[in-house]
């Protein structure tokens, strides 16, 4: 496939760190035209030469295992516009590096969001290309009059088909998974519910800290960060009826009635049902790499006044009779003691068993790396009366292309389902607005963890010890 990739903000670090070498990516798995053009739009002085040794750097230091042809070939179709993302008169030139082709154009918002307003409006003042498709990064909005009055602006100007609110975790194969584990399988679908479901965790750690991101995560915070888009989508997936058809429209319906059927916090529940957290310095090991994380308060850029939690835990209610009655666990923090990125479905224990006591099993959905497990309960090993708790399940090969990959082509095919429609954006708003008021109005007080342990005391379950995998089964 061929495109026109326009990338506002092609200066910026999500441009080097993900744009740049999913494009690579592609290009060297045929999955998207040699002769794929991008161009980079920004204020810093560049002219074309100077962008593609930019381009380049980029790839040799965020792609280096990209064939050094594919990367060539995305160096040597870059050009760059400079000037003011928020003028006319810079889309314009931007938009004219198309040259008429049919093809799509991509004109990808890797902006501050601060931004977003002005550049739709501009937009809306130029000629555009029939086959435009403009993307729209996260944060959307940073409340819910901010999102609707970014929808609206967006309405003006495009199709909603035109219009990509990407978000990177309804690329990752795991979250994928979740649609076709629930609908294409006989055995899940029935259990899946309040009869046989006791409670569901999302869970994203991470033992990455937020010192080089400071200036921008302290006036975002874990759950504007996280929570509001990345985890309310996974339990859109989780927890939504069979859609019709997997159209687009279709699916965004059944994610729109979770969000809607979301139960509104109350002052109470927000101080009862959430925790804010920000990290105190610390030691972090991740794959026997050990270093020190000074205090999220002294890094370069956080006002410590303003009370940003870098880590969050909120339980969430559905009121729909699937899931009435079962809490909903959404946790993530940065500088944690383990990358920890899961849903866990967690089975009511049984009862009148001849097994008094067995564990309740578990079905397990990891990402980065994907793997997906249940824990099943067998007596067969040692003493045939004694159980064991084994794991059955299986580890996915590492994602290719990469999620920023799946996300490109899924925009240059005009395929939305890897993106939040607008109703979707606003209703997870809803969600979240009343537990920000509830903060400011000092609610579940901001409490402290140090950098490198488990975070503060949690409702979300320590992983359950379950034999690794089940043995190899013997030759006979
Ligand atoms: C981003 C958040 O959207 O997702 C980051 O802003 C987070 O704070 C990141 O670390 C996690 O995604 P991934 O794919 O990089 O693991």
């Amino acid at each position: 496939m061929s495109a026109t990739i326009i990338i506002l903000g092609a200066t910026g670090d999500l441009t080097a760190r993900y744009l740049l070498p999913a494009i690579g990516q592609l290009v060297e798995r045929d999955l998207l035209d040699q002769d794929v053009r991008l161009v980079g739009v920004a204020d810093d002085d560049h002219d074309d030469a100077s962008f593609r040794a930019h381009v380049e750097a980029s790839l040799t230091d965020h792609a280096p295992k990209v064939a050094a042809e594919a990367r060539a070939a995305v160096v040597g179709r870059s050009s760059y516009v400079r000037g003011d993302v928020t003028d006319p008169a810079t889309l314009t030139a931007a938009l004219a590096e198309h040259g008429g082709s049919p093809d799509p154009v991509v004109l990808y918002l890797a902006l501050p969001h601060v931004l977003f307003l002005r550049v739709i409006s501009a937009l809306g003042q130029v000629d555009r290309p029939e086959s435009l498709r403009v993307v729209v990064e996260k944060p959307f909005g940073r409340d819910l009059a901010g999102a609707r009055e970014l929808n609206a602006a967006l309405a003006e100007v495009l199709d909603e088909d035109q219009v990509f609110r990407v978000d990177h975790f309804l690329a990752k194969q795991t979250v994928l998974n979740i649609i076709g584990l629930r609908f294409a399988n006989r055995v899940l679908e029935p259990l899946w519910s309040r009869d046989q479901v006791e409670s569901i965790d999302i869970v994203f750690d991470e033992t990455v800290d937020a010192q080089a991101r400071a200036a921008y995560f302290d006036r975002s915070g874990a759950l504007r960060d996280m929570v509001q888009n990345h985890l309310l989508q996974m339990l859109t997936l989780i927890a939504m009826e069979p859609p019709r058809s997997l159209d687009p429209q279709d699916l965004s319906a059944r994610k729109v009635e979770v969000l809607r059927a979301v139960r509104t916090l109350t002052r109470d529940d927000v101080d009862q049902h959430t925790v804010r957290a920000r990290y105190t310095a610390g030691t972090v090991s991740r794959n026997g790499d050990t270093r020190q994380v000074g205090a999220y308060v002294d890094a370069p850029g956080v006002d410590p006044a303003r009370g940003i939690e870098t880590y969050t835990e909120v339980t969430l209610h559905l009121d729909t009779p699937r899931w009435q009655g079962v809490p909903f666990r959404l946790r993530t923090g940065k500088a944690l003691g383990l990358d920890r990125r899961e849903v866990v479905v967690h089975f009511r224990p049984l009862e009148d068993s001849v097994f008094p006591g067995a564990d309740a099993n578990e079905l397990r959905l990891e990402l980065d790396p994907d793997q997906m497990w249940l824990s099943v309960n067998i007596n067969g090993m040692g003493d045939p009366f004694d159980l064991e708790t084994v794991a059955m399940g299986i580890e996915l090969p590492r994602q290719a292309p990469t999620p920023y990959g799946q996300l490109i082509l899924a925009i240059l095919d005009g395929d939305t389902r890897l993106s939040a429609r607008a109703h979707e954006a606003e209703e997870a708003w809803r969600i979240v607005e009343p537990i920000l008021a509830g903060w400011a109005d000092g609610a579940s007080p901001l409490v402290e963890y140090a950098a490198g342990s488990d975070g503060p005391p949690s409702a979300v379950r320590a992983p359950t010890e379950v034999s690794e995998a089940l043995p190899a089964a013997e030759q006979s």
